[in-house]
């Protein structure tokens, strides 16, 4: 069947404000009467739950390379599941993270460079199609206000094995998506992560209103 919902994936480095801006889209969308679900990478299905607890675990140490292919292994089982499925349907589908995480994390972030895009093009290749997402929205932040943020005392999020790397580590993500939106230019928007919540959601409300309904909402009020 031909894909006809819209896959529309959040990116950006930790505690940029993902979970906390698609909280606010599904409150929009609801508003808005689309058919959506809202997902998230590592995860989402049932293996990929497993695998993310394995790879995320400041127990586990591993590979560069096995951490890739841990990613590439979930994010398969839950395209495959989860995402397509409701592509078919002709759902907004909502993810949190998604291939430019793996291409940032452990493309720059893991200097693995160009394998990790190779690994990924097989692991969402399904029936000969690639399965790239419509739009990123990519909330952009530096690493000392992503991390402040999650290690400041309210947050709810608790602190994970990539959370620990090191300063230039977190640098080497930021610097890797900020090449990826100009290499992936036409699948990206950018947008200012360090302003307001408030702020941050009015500009991705606008890019959601463009991509799926075509242009401003009119106001009756
Ligand atoms: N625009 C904002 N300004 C200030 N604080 C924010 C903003 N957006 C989110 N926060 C706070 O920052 C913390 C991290 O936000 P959130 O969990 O949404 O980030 P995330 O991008 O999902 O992070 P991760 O990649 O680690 O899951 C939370 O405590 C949240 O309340
Ligand atoms: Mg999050």
């Amino acid at each position: 069947m031909e894909q006809s919902g819209t896959f529309i994936v959040l990116e950006g480095p930790d505690g940029s404000g993902k979970t906390t801006q698609i909280g606010k889209i599904e409150a929009y969308l609801r508003e808005r009467g689309v058919d959506y679900i809202s997902t998230r990478e590592p995860g989402g299905v049932q293996v990929a739950e497993k695998i993310r607890s394995v790879i995320l675990d400041v127990d586990n140490d591993m590979s560069g390379l096995t951490e890739c292919l841990l990613y590439a292994a979930a994010r398969r089982e839950h395209l495959i599941r989860k995402v397509i499925p409701a592509l078919e349907a002709g759902k907004v589908v909502i993810c949190d993270r998604y291939i430019m995480s793996s291409l940032s994390y452990q493309g720059y972030g893991r200097e693995l460079g160009g394998a990790v895009l190779d690994i990924n093009k097989r692991a969402i290749n399904v029936n000969g199609k690639e399965y790239w997402p419509d739009r990123n929205l990519y909330l952009d932040v530096t690493p000392e206000v992503g991390l402040q943020r999650i290690h400041a005392k309210h947050a709810q999020r608790e602190i994970n094995r990539l959370d620990l790397e090191e300063e230039d580590f977190h640098r080497r993500v930021r610097e890797g998506y900020l090449n990826l939106t100009r290499e992936y230019a036409g699948q990206f928007v950018t947008i200012d992560a360090s302003q307001s919540e408030e702020h941050v959601f009015a500009d991705i409300k606008e890019v959601i209103e463009n991509l799926l309904f075509g242009g401003a909402e009119q106001d009756f009020s």
